[in-house]
C-alpha cells in the first residue's frame, strides 16, 4: 500500500480545533487501510513565534518540504499584532507558499442545497453554484520589491508594495486555469485591472496569448477586477474558472466563500510546479479562513473547510479519488441531515460543536465505506 508522508500545521487561533478533527479522520483512513499515512506535526504562526521567536522554524521548514503534503490550519490573532513584521504570523504562511513554489491556489466555492438558506443571498442565485477561483499565489503585490516604509526629508512617511508579474509567472497559472477548466464546464474568465495597471495589461495580453496558441477549445472572458467583484454577488453561476492574481484572487475568494453560506466551508489547495522527475508537486492544503481568535478553545469552530481541504489533499496529491468522494459525500449528507455549527445554523437553531460535526462526517464516512 502507498504511503503518505503528511505534515500538519495547526498553527493558532481555531487552526489547532479543526486540524484536530482531520487527525481523525486521517488515523481512521491508515487503519482501514485505504491509505497509509505517516504524519508529523510542526509549529507555524503566533505559536511558533511563542516557542522560538519566529513565524516558523528551519526544521518545520525542512519538515514541509520532505512532506507529500502539508496541512494547514490557520495563523494569527491580536496576541501578536505588536511582533516584529518579520516574524509576524503571516510571515510562516506566506514563506512556506514562497519557499515551496505554491503558485497556484485552487478555492472552489460550492454552494450545498442544505446550506443555500445560511448565505447572504437569495436561494436562487446561489443553489447548485459551482465555481473554482484560482489565485496566483507566489507573485504580484505580496511579494514585489521594493517593499518598504521610508521616512521623507520633510519628516512624512512613505509606504511602497510593489505589483510585479512575468510573462512565465502569467502563463504558468494561466495553464493551469485552462487545464482545470477542461474537467469542469470548459470555461475561464481572467480577471484584472488592465485599465489602470501595467500588470494587468500585461496579464491580459500573456492569457490572451496562450489561450490562442493552446487553448482555443476553452471559452475565455477577461473582466476587470472591480465588475468581477460585482458580478459575483449578482450572478455568480455565470462563472466556471475564475483566475487572477494574488491580491484580487485574496480578495474575491473571500467574497466567493461567503456566497456558499459561511467562511467556515471553503477548502483550498495551493499547488507547486509538477516534477518531472518524479511527476510529484509540492502542496499545501488550508482552509480558506483564518484563525478566528474570538471563537478559537470554545469548539464553536466549523470543522468543514479543513476536512474539505484533507478532501482536496486526497484528491490533487495522492490521487485517491474514491477517498475524496467519500470525504465530500459525507460532508453533504451530514450537513442534509440538518447538522449545523453556530455559523451556518440559522437564528435560533440548535449548533453542534467542532468535535461534533466532526465527528459526525468521520461517522458517516465509515457508513458510507462500509
Ligand atoms: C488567505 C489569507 C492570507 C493571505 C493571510 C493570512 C496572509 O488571507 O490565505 O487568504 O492574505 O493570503
Ligand atoms: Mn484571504
Amino acid at each position: 500500500m502507498a504511503s503518505y508522508n503528511l505534515l500538519l500545521l495547526p498553527g493558532d487561533g481555531i487552526g489547532p480545533e479543526v486540524v484536530a478533527e482531520v487527525e481523525k479522520l486521517v488515523s481512521w483512513m491508515s487503519k482501514t487501510g485505504m491509505a497509509k499515512f505517516e504524519t508529523e506535526k510542526g509549529l507555524v504562526g503566533g505559536s511558533a513565534y511563542d516557542a522560538h521567536g519566529k513565524s516558523i522554524s528551519e526544521d518545520h521548514m525542512k519538515l514541509a518540504h520532505e512532506a507529500d503534503a502539508v496541512l494547514f490550519g490557520a495563523v494569527g490573532g491580536p496576541k501578536w499584532d505588536a511582533v516584529p513584521y518579520d516574524v509576524r504570523p503571516e510571515a510562516g504562511l506566506l514563506r512556506l507558499r514562497k519557499d515551496l513554489g505554491l503558485f497556484a491556489n485552487l478555492r472552489p466555492a460550492i454552494c450545498y442545497p442544505a446550506l443555500a438558506d445560511a448565505s447572504s443571498l437569495k436561494r436562487d442565485i446561489i443553489d447548485g453554484l459551482d465555481i473554482l477561483i484560482l489565485r496566483e499565489l507566489t507573485g504580484g503585490v505580496y511579494f514585489g520589491e521594493p517593499k518598504e516604509i521610508v521616512t521623507l526629508e520633510n519628516g512624512e512617511k512613505r509606504a511602497v508594495d510593489t505589483q510585479v508579474y512575468t510573462t512565465h509567472e502569467i502563463e504558468r497559472i494561466g495553464r493551469v486555469a485552462f487545464e482545470l477548466a477542461r474537467k469542469r464546464n470548459n470555461r475561464v474568465t481572467s480577471s484584472e485591472k488592465r485599465n489602470v495597471m501595467k500588470s494587468g495589461v500585461l496579464w491580459n495580453q500573456v492569457i490572451t496569448d496562450l489561450h490562442k496558441r493552446e487553448f482555443q477549445d476553452v471559452k475565455l472572458d477577461h473582466m476587470l477586477a472591480d465588475a468581477l467583484g460585482m458580478q459575483l454577488v449578482r450572478w455568480p453561476k455565470q462563472f466556471d474558472v475564475i483566475v487572477t492574481d494574488n491580491l484580487f484572487g485574496d480578495m474575491l475568494s473571500d467574497v466567493a466563500a461567503m456566497l456558499t453560506g459561511s467562511l467556515g466551508m471553503l477548502p483550498s489547495a495551493s499547488l507547486g510546479e509538477e516534477d518531472p522527475a518524479t511527476g510529484k508537486r509540492k502542496a499545501l492544503y488550508e482552509p480558506v479562513h483564518g484563525s478566528a481568535p474570538d471563537i478559537a478553545g470554545k469548539s464553536l469552530a466549523n470543522p468543514i473547510a479543513m476536512i474539505g481541504s484533507l478532501g482536496m489533499a486526497l484528491r490533487y496529491s495522492f490521487g485517491l479519488l474514491e477517498a475524496a468522494d467519500l470525504v465530500e459525500k459525507a460532508v453533504s449528507n451530514v450537513l442534509a441531515e440538518g447538522l449545523r455549527t453556530k455559523d451556518i445554523a440559522e437564528p435560533g437553531r440548535n449548533a453542534v460543536s467542532t468535535t461534533e460535526m466532526g465527528d459526525a462526517i468521520l461517522k458517516e464516512i465509515q457508513t458510507l465505506a462500509r
